[in-house]
């Protein structure tokens, strides 16, 4: 086990913001997220798992250490006529697994397309687009428990999965995730009931949609809308949408009738947190180095070389004006330390 000291975080997280972090070292191997846990409780200090560091942002140097994760393999465990069992490292790149599945037409993650970030990452804040999120296809997640330094295999029910988030972002620190098991389908269901899929199907005349050309149609989408993280700076939506009840959802559609929201229950509904912040007049707005995202009003954008305390200030007024103007509290998606 190879620890540096003092090493810049700026190229191992996508907000690419300068600060700091005590200690550093790479983690490869099941044995390697043991000795490494071990070695931070002897020194008693903190530690944080990276995967591609793709939502998450660092307002401050990081006082621990910074275990960057990189498991990788992708093994095929089981094969049926109808279903592929896949057990995937933690360190693998999430886009490169999806193409890896698209391009042997097993179907289930391919609106999941383009997310950035790796496949243990997935797990924790439940990754979604399009109708599909990554809990639909998994099926077990195994896990360093740092509290009882002993590897768990945890069922998709024990995962505790909901919207943007598992056990695993609340109980934020404890669980180290090793791999993912997926079940994908050789004869999926395609989902494409989300406006811009059938949008890009259609205008290609793709009457019989495939594993590849729903891939394809989330790649377009994506490049359009959402800023590279290799070119500019960010972490995707920074900003969850936020669900309100059918009676103040009432109130705000009779006064606001351009709002865009979605029954989720009986008396729940979830509200475009973009339009929300659109309507605030954020939308494309630069203040210093961060600016809100002239495509897509959900993201923060870092243009310059500036503190991660800036973007997170620039949060902070957004949150405050939709709270003013909307009475509804946004809730940040993306890690803060
Ligand atoms: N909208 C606006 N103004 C904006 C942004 C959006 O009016 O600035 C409107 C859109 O016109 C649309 C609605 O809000 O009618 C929803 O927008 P969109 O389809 O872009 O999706 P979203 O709710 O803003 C969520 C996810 C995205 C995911 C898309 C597609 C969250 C926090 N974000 O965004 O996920 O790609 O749906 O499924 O749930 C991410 O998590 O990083 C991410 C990009």
């Amino acid at each position: 086990m190879e620890i540096s000291e003092n090493i810049s975080l700026q190229a191992l997280h996508s907000f690419g913001c300068n600060e700091k972090a005590s200690y550093f070292t790479k983690i490869d191997s099941v044995e390697a997220i043991e000795k490494s846990i071990q070695w931070a409780k002897e020194k008693n200090t903190p530690y944080l798992i990276l995967g591609s560091g793709s939502n998450i942002l660092f307002t401050k140097p990081f006082e621990g250490l910074v275990l960057k994760m990189e498991i990788m393999g992708i093994k095929k465990l089981k094969e049926t006529a109808s279903e592929v069992f896949l057990e995937v490292g933690a360190g693998e790149n999430w886009h490169y697994f999806v193409i890896y599945c698209v391009q042997k037409g097993w179907g289930g993650i391919e609106n999941l397309s383009l997310i950035p970030g790796t496949v243990g990452a997935a797990p924790i804040q439940n990754i979604g687009a399009y109708g599909v999120e990554a809990k639909d296809c998994i099926e077990l997640v195994t896990a360093y428990d740092t509290q009882t330094s002993q590897f768990i295999t945890l069922n998709n029910a024990d995962c505790k999965f909901g919207y943007r988030t598992s056990l695993f972002k609340m109980e934020k620190t404890r669980y180290i995730i090793s791999s993912v098991q997926f079940i994908l389908q050789k004869q999926p269901i395609f989902r494409t009931e989300y406006g811009a899929i059938k949008e890009v199907l259609h205008q290609k005349n793709n009457k019989q949609p495939s594993v590849e050309a729903i891939a394809n149609a989330v790649i377009q989408i994506r490049t359009e809308k959402l800023p590279d993280p290799k070119k500019i700076g960010n972490a995707g939506s920074f900003f969850k949408n936020p669900t309100i009840t059918k009676d103040f959802y009432e109130v705000l559609i009779a006064k606001y009738p351009k709002l865009i929201a979605y029954p989720i229950t009986d008396d729940i509904y979830k509200i475009a947190a973009g339009w929300l912040i659109e309507a605030c007049g954020w939308k494309g707005i630069q203040k210093g180095n961060v600016g809100c995202y002239e495509k897509q009003s959900l993201v923060i954008v870092h243009y310059n070389n500036g503190p991660g305390i800036e973007i997170y200030n620039f949060s902070e007024e957004i949150i405050q004006s939709v709270l003013k103007q909307f009475d509804i509290l946004l809730e940040r998606e993306v890690i803060i330390y």
